[in-house]
């Protein structure tokens, strides 16, 4: 079986690590990268592709950004042409990004099987250009893999039940993975900072960052949560030149996008993490870290009814006061979204479904 990946953003090239590891491990199953180039600066891209060891792309489309229709329909122009030469047996795509999108709409359009990993989450958010991305590719998918229940339940309220199969998540493979080569007591001097004794936060979303004023308030809310403990935020490249505009406040440093290995390292001692990212939800949670998330709604509902991560608006007294909740509680822990063994069910799954060419046969 042939397999076609398509990454593009940072989310999931941590996703796609261990299941390209997996795929090339495997009898009966090849594998090649498409990258986009959506996220292309050295620390968005190529620094995760060398830190998670993933292969080079076979294939980089180099669409780099734009609006939203400009960046998507060059990754569609693209993929065209891609596709149609590889011919492969199945597209396989992750998350919810314009990549993602991108990637299950021109193979569905040619005929050719798509896989959705991280199928069914849902913020019901329609504003956010995520939720849009995940409505469509699970729509247009074949094969739909769910990180736990709650995305199966949301797929058959929208009517999909065939090729729905929950696998856990990939980022747990990925975190397991990383976490084997992370040096916590040097990175933590690095930053110079103590364990359990500062914050870690990232701002990123479109929603929180273009709108001076809202990130403003979210920039004083660290300044509150600052006068507990330090806060170190890596900046995306959309938020950084954003927060040297409005100041930074006292005890914020702001460091460039860090990789899985340090920002693990970080998370897992912080005394809690601020972030407005959907993935480092999840692995602040399985690095058993309280989680403050500046947002309205999350796909990950499961960590915030486990007590671990609370949703909060941008008033800089909720984030303050959610901070200092987040830090003083320490609830039971539940496994959620898998066991690290994702990418495994994963390929038993494809090659079960997928094992002749053509359309998948029905569960
Ligand atoms: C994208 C995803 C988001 C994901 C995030 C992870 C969509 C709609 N959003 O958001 O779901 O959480 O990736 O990081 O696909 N830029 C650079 N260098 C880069 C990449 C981006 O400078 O390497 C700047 C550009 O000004 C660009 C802006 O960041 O316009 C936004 O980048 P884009 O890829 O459009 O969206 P993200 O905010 O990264």
């Amino acid at each position: 079986m042939k397999t076609l990946t398509v990454v593009g953003a940072r989310p999931e090239f941590v996703q796609t690590a261990p299941l390209a590891r997996e795929i090339s491990a495997r009898p009966g199953i090849t594998g090649d990268l498409i990258h986009t180039g959506q996220h292309y600066d050295y620390e968005m891209s190529e620094l995760f592709f060398s830190q998670l060891e993933l292969p080079e792309p076979k294939f980089h489309l180099g669409v780099g950004s734009g609006s939203h229709g400009v960046q998507t329909g060059a990754m569609l122009a693209e993929l065209d042409t891609v596709y149609l030469g590889e011919q492969p047996d199945v597209v396989i795509t992750h998350g919810d990004t314009n990549s993602t999108v991108a990637a299950a709409l021109s193979a569905a359009k040619l005929g050719i099987p798509v896989a959705h990993v991280e199928a069914g989450l849902r913020s019901w958010n329609r504003g956010m250009p995520e939720e849009l991305n995940r409505v469509v590719t699970d729509h247009l998918a074949d094969l739909l893999y769910c990180p736990g229940e709650a995305a199966a339940e949301n797929l058959r309220n929208e009517g999909i039940t065939e090729g729905v199969a929950i696998v856990g998540d990939l980022m747990r493979d990925s975190l397991r993975w990383t976490m084997q080569g992370v040096d916590v007591p040097k990175t933590l001097a690095d930053h110079g900072v103590s364990s359990g004794e500062f914050f870690f936060a990232t701002i990123h979303r479109a929603e929180n960052t273009d709108d001076r004023d809202v990130l403003r308030s979210i920039l004083e809310g660290l300044a509150g949560v600052a006068q507990i403990y330090p806060v170190i935020l890596p900046a995306h490249p959309r938020t950084r030149p954003l927060i040297h505009d409005i100041g930074v406040p006292p005890r914020v440093e702001i460091i460039e996008p860090v990789g899985h290995a340090e920002a693990m390292a970080l998370v897992g001692d912080a005394a809690a993490v601020l972030t407005d990212s959907g993935g480092l939800q999840k692995e602040v949670y399985w690095l058993q870290t309280p989680c403050v998330t500046v947002r309205e709604q999350t796909e990950w509902v499961e960590t915030v009814a486990a007590g671990w991560n609370r949703l909060v608006t941008t008033d800089p007294e909720a984030i303050e006061a959610a901070t200092r909740e987040a830090v003083a509680s320490r609830p039971a822990h539940p496994e959620l979204y898998g066991d690290g063994h994702t990418a495994e069910r994963i390929v038993d799954h494809l090659l079960m479904s997928l094992g002749r060419r053509g359309k998948p046969t029905s569960e």
